[in-house]
């Protein structure tokens, strides 16, 4: 949800900006721009759409200088116009916000009626005009920005640079991620340790609140209050290699053929031994002193959480209340004690999540999180942080931090259902098992990939879509849906199957197509009826099953896919895999943007 980058250097700055803004290109990609210093002057270079129009722009009309700070837009306030592409310029301030100024428009009518006019659509030039207010009246950069700070409502990461000053960048952050990197006698700011990772592998995470005022050689930090803080440096490890497409034509294509080897990763961290304990970082979790567990989330992360809520119900004997958190933050739904609030986020950084686990704490017992990014937000105000070790996850369909979330939060089921006497050690041993056998069971079940492509073609023809599943089965359902929609563009949607005779079926026409995930479990033969239901309509069924299952029901069905057998509650990871693979191949067949959808963004910080 806009990247933004600054850099204090020792070389020419516009070259590693632009690769930063590469890097962070997922987090939005309607227009990106940059602004350097050179010899005290203050200029800026921006374009509409991919960040490959910027480049191409700066090879026509380059950009000296040695400190810069740069953005990747994801609209918010204002079209993705050129007049509204950061970096926003009002004199001598440019800025780059991610973020969202709640009160733009009162302090729009406070400057109008000082005589200063606005000339874009957007929060943030508001934030650049009212900075450059303040220097009109005689304050330093540094009160200028502060003074600036104090009038802000809502979210940002900012960051300043001023004409006639080479050596100084403002950095803010309330709200929305901001790290500094540190280099020799160089220093950056980037809205993430990925953007950074090619200049340093140092990093200090910016707290709520705070404001860094950064030089060549000096960094100094204030808090929320305005009192001088230490915040703490850490070496970060980030595989540089991780973050590019190893051959593939697409990251979701590269990220989905991971996974087998991701989550073994995950289960090595977390399966202590062969004798089957589960390790939690820290000093684990008493799921003994817990009576009901919510969870909030968002997108593929909230169908994580509807697939655990099965897992800890049968399994550990835990009530669950699963919801976005969009809607939870705000419906003040009673938490009390006795309560683990579960908060599960690839980024970490989900301005709704947050929220919510905001809202919880204070109230809850614990605040678990399950995290892919381990120094985010999320992680850092939980207490207890479970990583999910999936590794940089580039492409905007979430495909790997989906499977490695499931995986630790089956984990987590089981290790809930063993504390609190719900499964003996025996039966403990062998679900590990079971669990350690997935990466090859996910291997083989990439068989599944030249026949999936060859499904696509046709489904790439539709123009609606419907995916059916009962019990675990149902969330997968829903993520196949999600991934089909944000991608193709295919209007798609998910039901429970014994929904479908309440309404959905009067969609049923021979031009539907309809994705059934049926594993031979013990409700395959109730799904089964449903999926009979459609095809006695005309509906053209597309089985997602096992052999058993194949053999039992595929007749009359339009295409049936079949996976290798499985454990029934490791099921719902596996059979991700074949709506990723459905949802990716006919994308690829529309030749839409396939890791950049329309509109969407990897990490969205504002609500
Ligand atoms: C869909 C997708 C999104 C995210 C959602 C939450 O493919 O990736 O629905 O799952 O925006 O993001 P995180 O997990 O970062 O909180």
């Amino acid at each position: 949800m806009c990247g933004i980058v600054g850099i204090l250097g020792k070389h020419e700055a516009a070259p590693t900006l632009v690769e930063a803004l590469k890097r962070l290109e997922y987090r939005g990609y309607d227009s990106a721009g940059i602004a350097t210093v050179n010899d005290g002057t203050l200029d800026r270079r921006r374009a509409v759409g991919k960040l490959v129009n910027l480049s191409d722009l700066l090879v026509h009309e380059p950009l000296a200088g040695k400190s810069g700070i740069g953005h990747t837009r994801w609209a918010t306030h204002g079209a993705p116009t050129l007049g509204n592409t950061h970096p926003h310029r009002a004199g001598r301030v440019a800025v780059v916000h991610n973020g969202i100024i709640e009160n733009y428009r009162e302090l729009r009518a406070e400057l109008a009626k000082a005589g200063i006019a606005y000339q874009t659509e957007t929060d943030t030039e508001t934030v650049a005009l009212l900075a450059q207010h303040h220097l009109d009246q005689g304050a330093t950069p540094e009160e200028a920005v502060r003074c600036t700070l104090g009038r802000l409502e809502g979210a940002y990461a900012l960051a300043f640079l001023f004409d006639g000053e080479p050596d100084l960048m403002i950095g803010a952050r309330k709200g929305s991620p901001l790290a500094i990197g540190h280099g020799e006698g160089e220093v950056f700011l980037g809205s993430d340790a990925i953007a950074l990772a090619p200049m340093t592998d140092r990093i200090t995470y910016l707290e709520e609140g705070d404001c860094a005022v950064l030089t060549r050689s000096s960094i100094r930090i204030t808090d929320a209050e305005g009192q001088p803080v230490e915040r703490q440096a850490r070496t970060i490890r980030i595989d540089a290699t991780r973050v590019d497409k190893a051959g593939h034509k697409h990251f979701m294509s590269k990220e989905i053929a991971e996974q087998p080897t991701v989550v073994s990763e995950t289960l090595a961290a977390y399966i202590a031994n062969d004798a089957g304990g589960i390790n939690l970082p820290g000093d684990g979790f008493d799921f003994t002193k817990v009576n009901r567990i919510v969870m909030a989330s968002c997108g593929t992360a909230y169908y994580a959480c509807l697939t655990a809520k099965y897992w800890f119900e049968q399994l550990a004997e835990l009530p669950v209340e699963v919801d976005f958190a969009s809607e939870f933050r705000y419906r003040t739904p009673p938490v009390t004690d006795g309560t683990a609030a579960i908060f599960v986020s690839q980024s970490g950084e989900t301005a709704d999540t947050l929220a919510a686990l905001r809202y919880c704490a204070g109230r809850a017992s614990a605040i678990l999180s399950v995290t892919n990014v381990p120094e985010s937000s999320i992680a850092r105000e939980s207490d207890l942080n479970l990583p999910i070790f999936a590794g940089a996850e580039i492409g905007v369909a979430s495909t790997k931090a989906f499977t490695c979330q499931l995986t630790v939060l089956l984990l987590l089921a089981l290790k809930a259902a063993h504390a609190r006497g719900k499964m003996s050690d025996d039966t403990l041993r062998a679900k590990l098992a079971a669990l350690r056998g997935l990466p090859a069971i996910m291997n083989q079940a990439m068989a599944i990939e030249d026949g999936v492509r060859g499904i696509a073609q046709r489904l790439a023809k539709s123009r609606d879509a419907l995916f059916l599943g009962r019990g675990v089965m149902f969330p997968l359902a829903l993520e196949g849906a999600l991934k089909l929609k944000e991608i193709s563009y295919i209007h798609a949607e998910a039901y429970a199957s014994g929904e479908l005779k309440h309404g959905p079926i009067a969609l049923i026409d021979e031009a539907m197509p309809v994705v059934v995930m049926a594993p031979k479990d013990a409700l395959f033969d109730k799904t089964v009826s449903n999926m009979q239901e459609v095809m006695a309509r005309g509906g053209k069924v597309i089985l997602v099953t096992d052999a058993a299952g194949a053999e039992e029901a595929s007749e009359g069905v339009w295409h049936t896919i079949i996976l290798p057998d499985i454990d029934n509650e490791i099921a719902p990871i596996l059979y991700a895999l074949p709506v990723q693979y459905l949802a990716y191949h006919t994308a690829v067949a529309k030749g839409t943007d396939v890791d950049q959808p329309r509109n969407l963004a990897k990490s969205v910080t504002v609500e």
